[in-house]
């Protein structure tokens, strides 16, 4: 993971040899002062087809006066009502174009006014996300690499511009090579990221950066108590692993926990799931990849305050040795769950790993990142995740950076009365409510159980962790749902 991707040039656009130049146009105002930038952005409203709203595209090629072999102008609509995922899907679609012709260079010039939703430098910054984000594809299993993606994308900045653009490139451009470093993880087939292998690819990343980096074996685990975490494991021939990145700066005055739900696959267990939901449970580490490449971002910007990942990572399988529907296990916090159903098992590893990660770094807060109920999607769809927390300030913290990032999350409620739900005859709670009404809420309940009053949120990413379908910036696959949210949201904690 290196930041190369993005060049920041300052000689005019119009005399540069590239193979596309990228010029955007608002519907009603003008987004160049240049005026021979301006002119090729109105050249394309002469045409009918094009009126510079959202989406519209138009390509001119062997322009007089301009080197550029083509030159393709995207409208990102009324000034006012360009944001920054207006101006990130432009970007997005153009670099995807330009990746799926196999061209070799581009040159895109920033909205100057960024549009009034936005500004200048968001503009910079959103279109540096979409280029980055889109010029991905994951195709380690393919012989034939039908795409290439492109080695150098260039930014115009004039003069005055240049190293704010060359500052935000640089931390762009890390925290979407980390995006695009937990898409791998996901998209990668679950017989290749078994827990140990998973763990070692972790571990790898981490290597070259500035974090300490510790893997807990199943022996550490039995020590710590974690019965919840390793009865999970225990359906499974591939060991449990718990990775531990420690980012701590020089000097620091918060700490910050985040914890992600690693399972590596998700079959159910004994309670198998349906043909049908099987095939994209390998999805289910996906907490786990954003969480360890948020570190990863965290270590090389420098961010500072002390960070800390953890990740539990097991397989969930059915087998002679394999939890039980009925069984009672004993977490580490000391509270027994009776297993009503073995496919709840998400929570039952994070209920360990939220319980450890507390008792071991005494965090000011802890995020927990999982691709936990399939009510969650039910509830919010396949893009927006639901964000649970007691703490009404810090979910409205994850829904803003949700809304900038346009990784959405939305507040979902944890009504007390609901515990009922959790009731057991047997042992002090249950892992899945009676029936399956408000799914999502009985699990973020379930994990509030074990987080001993820390200020604490719940991300559900069981809808936006995967793409069943390409858009402008993301083909099909792990999208790395997660990072550039929590790049964001660390600041402001
Ligand atoms: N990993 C699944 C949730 C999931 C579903 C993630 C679809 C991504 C896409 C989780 O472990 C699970 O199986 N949850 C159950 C809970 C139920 C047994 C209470 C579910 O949602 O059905
Ligand atoms: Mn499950
Ligand atoms: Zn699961």
């Amino acid at each position: 993971m290196e930041e190369t991707l993005i060049e920041i040039r300052t000689d005019h656009p119009a005399v540069v040899k590239t193979d596309i130049l990228v010029v955007a146009v608002f519907e009603d105002e003008a987004a160049y002062t240049d005026p021979q930038i301006q002119e090729l952005a109105d050249r394309a409203r002469d045409w009918p087809e094009f009126s510079g709203k959202s989406g519209d595209e138009l390509m001119f090629y062997d322009i007089q006066g301009v080197k550029a072999k083509r030159v393709v102008v995207l409208g990102i609509g009324r000034a006012e009502d360009a944001d920054r995922e207006t101006v990130r899907k432009a970007c997005g679609k153009a670099v995807n174009r330009a990746v799926a012709a196999d061209l070799a260079s581009l040159l895109i010039c920033i909205p100057e006014p960024g549009g009034k939703a936005s500004g200048r430098k968001a503009a910079a910054e959103a279109m540096m996300e979409g280029a980055v984000l889109a010029n991905y594809r994951f195709d380690l299993y393919k012989k034939e690499k039908k795409h290439k993606p492109i080695n150098k994308i260039e930014f115009y900045a004039e003069a005055g511009f240049e190293n704010q653009a060359r500052r935000i490139a640089k931390k762009t451009e890390i925290v979407c090579q980390g995006t695009l470093l937990a898409r791998d993880w996901v998209s990668m087939p679950s017989n290749d990221k078994r827990p140990t292998r998973l763990a070692r690819s972790i571990a790898k990343a981490a290597e070259k950066e500035p974090l300490e980096t510790v893997v807990l074996d199943t022996a550490d685990l039995k020590k710590n108590r974690m019965r919840a975490f390793l009865s999970v494991a225990s359906g499974s021939s591939s060991r449990p692993q718990m990775v531990v990145l420690d980012h701590r700066p020089e000097s620091w005055e918060k700490t910050i926990v985040l914890v992600g739900k690693g399972v590596t696959f998700d079959s159910g267990g004994i309670n198998i799931k349906p043909a049908s939901g099987l095939e994209g449970m390998k999805q289910d580490m996906a907490g786990a990849a954003a969480v360890a490449a948020t570190l990863i971002c965290a270590a090389r910007t420098g961010f500072a305050q002390r960070l800390v990942g953890v990740a539990p990572l097991v397989e969930n399988m059915p087998s002679g040795t394999a939890y039980r529907p009925g069984d009672i296990v004993k977490t580490a916090s000391g509270k027994t769950v009776e297993i009503g159903n073995t496919d709840a098992e998400g929570r039952m590893i994070l209920a360990d790993a939220l319980d450890y990660a507390i008792n071991q770094y005494a965090p000011d807060v802890v995020i927990d990142l999982a691709t936990l109920t399939g009510a969650c999607i039910v509830a919010l769809g396949e893009k927006i995740a639901g964000v649970f927390s007691p703490d009404a300030k810090l979910s409205g913290l994850i829904a803003d950076s949700g809304q900038k990032t346009y990784e959405r999350c939305w507040s979902m409620p944890m009504p007390e009365d609901y515990r009922e739900l959790l009731k057991s005859d047997f042992a002090d709670i249950r892992n899945v409510g009676k029936d399956r009404w408000g799914g999502a809420i009985a699990a973020a309940l379930f994990l509030s159980e074990f987080t001993k009053g820390a200020r604490w949120a719940h991300i559900d990413i069981a809808g936006p962790a995967f793409a069943s379908k390409a858009h402008d910036y993301c083909q099909p696959g792990g999208t790395g749902f997660g990072v550039r949210l929590l790049m964001d949201l660390i600041e402001k904690l």
